[in-house]
């Protein structure tokens, strides 16, 4: 037998204890309702569904994507049904569900942050917030929140005085040092960390002359990022004492023992679901294979392993 679950939030007074340290990341896999009807989503982790606002967002101008061999460069501007509808269409069908739902939230304002949070709280079939202070592609709110490790504790603070569900504040690597706004938000309360969201880019093209996104820029993600986000958990995994939650680039068991041996409790699939709606649960399988192959039977005993 492998011992698989991970506890996401050890100094929450409920904990957030997952079966299995695989997550789908924000954005990449809806509400989780679009994906049941193609895999046993139930046997995850848990889901993380879009950025959720106090009101209905249409997003950013088209293009939106542009793909390369390396990954994507997106810039959906957060469009989203927003909290109420959240609440009212999501949340009843997830409160049926055996795997836990965690909604990322987003704001303009550290306000929006906190009305969006205490909306949620007591909801049935939410079981956690993930705080986006990172999104590169708003043009309010979003990572200037992640930029400032002042503002990001703030954000963290607000959140959690209006919440009692555990709370992941989502972290950004469009800056000189993420440790350093880890350890702000850790120290404002959060219960875990997650990271990284995208890098920032943009694409031209060059017939027309111009940038190929609506938007300008946009945020990178896909295997190419990997060894930035590898290195950037490795990093706050030494300088916080709340559980990492890694992502970025993930697309093979192999790549997600990595994030757990450089100190990730828990990992998530974002790119990989657009093109493998399976990848989650691949990944999940190729962990327990490699666990069997090296006689490994605690999850925990991955975790950390390679940092020094
Ligand atoms: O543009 C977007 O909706 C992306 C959000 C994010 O990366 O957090």
């Amino acid at each position: 037998m492998i011992e698989l679950s991970v506890q996401l939030a050890p100094k929450h007074p409920h904990g957030l204890i997952l079966v299995n340290p695989v997550m789908t990341a924000a954005g990449t896999f809806g509400y989780g309702i679009e994906y049941s009807q193609l895999v046993d989503i139930q046997r995850l982790g848990a889901i993380i569904c879009k950025g959720t606002t106090a009101k209905p967002k249409e997003g950013n101008p088209q293009p939106r994507l542009v793909e390369f061999p390396f990954g994507l460069l997106n810039s959906i501007g957060l469009q989203n049904i927003g909290v109420d509808a959240v609440i009212k269409e999501k949340a009843p069908v997830w409160a049926k569900w055996q795997v836990p739902v965690i909604v990322n939230i987003a704001g303009e304002t550290v306000e929006e942050y906190g009305e969006v949070a205490s909306k949620l709280d007591g909801v049935a079939g939410i079981r956690g917030i993930e705080v986006n202070i990172s999104c590169p592609n708003v043009k309010a709110g979003g990572v200037e929140f992640g930029t400032s490790p002042h503002l990001a504790a703030e954000v963290t603070a607000t959140v959690k005085a209006r919440t009692s569900l555990p709370v992941i504040m989502k972290l950004s690597p469009n800056v000189t040092d993420i440790a350093e706004i880890a350890v702000a938000v850790a120290e404002a309360g959060a219960d875990a960390v997650s990271l990284i969201n995208t890098i920032k880019g943009m694409a031209i093209d060059i017939t027309k002359k111009k940038p190929i996104l609506g938007n300008i820029t946009g945020g990178l993600s896909g295997p190419g990022i990997k060894p930035i986000a590898l290195y950037m958990v490795y990093q706050v995994s030494k300088v916080v004492d709340i559980p990492v939650v890694g992502c970025g680039g993930i697309v093979s068991g192999s790549d997600a023992i990595e994030f757990l041996m450089a100190g990730a409790t828990a990992v998530q699939l974002g790119t990989a679901n657009l093109s493998n709606p399976a990848a989650a649960l691949d990944v999940l399988e190729e962990i327990k294979i490699f666990m069997e192959k090296e006689k490994i039977s605690k999850i925990s005993d991955l975790i950390g392993v390679a940092k020094n």
